[in-house]
């Protein structure tokens, strides 16, 4: 029985990389040839928008930390230093990482860790019991 990682032909993939290189950085325009591949692969194959770029993190919280980095370059880079503000959703997960955790609206992940970090605000959720304002109803449509 198959169930994700054991999959042979990830498992022979994975074996057949870890037997060439088994890990390099793509920091300074470094790569490693199996990425370049998945990239060309991934922008041929999205054809929504044309993208020029992909950017391969290693989880979810790299991910988003890696999204909070872009737009503050991005913004940096249009000569707008000062904004560097989030909003996150209350009860929201995006990760475990500090600014992922920051972003998360999840107060277990905050206390005891000077979390969340002063750039993020949190706004509240689509939650009609917690958060709903007096007098509005939710509409059911069935
Ligand atoms: C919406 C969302 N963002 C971020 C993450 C964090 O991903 P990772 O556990 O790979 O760091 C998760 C993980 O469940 C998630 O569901």
């Amino acid at each position: 029985m198959f169930s994700g990682g054991n999959e042979p032909r990830l498992v022979a993939a994975a074996t057949a990389q870890l037997n060439t290189l088994p890990f390099y950085h793509s920091f300074w325009n470094r790569t490693t040839k199996p990425s370049l591949d998945l990239a060309k692969e991934l922008l041929d194959n999205f054809t929504a928008n044309k993208m020029a770029k992909a950017f391969f993190t290693n989880s979810g919280s790299e991910a988003n930390d890696t999204q909070v980095k872009l737009v503050w370059y991005y913004n940096n880079a249009l000569g707008r230093p000062n904004k560097k503000k989030f909003i996150a959703r209350a009860k929201s997960y995006h990760g475990s990482t500090l600014i992922a955790a920051s972003l998360s609206g999840l107060p277990a992940l905050h206390q005891k860790f000077d979390l969340p970090a002063p750039f993020v605000l949190h706004t509240d959720c689509p939650h009609y019991w917690r958060y709903h304002l007096p007098g509005c109803f939710t509409l059911l449509l069935l």
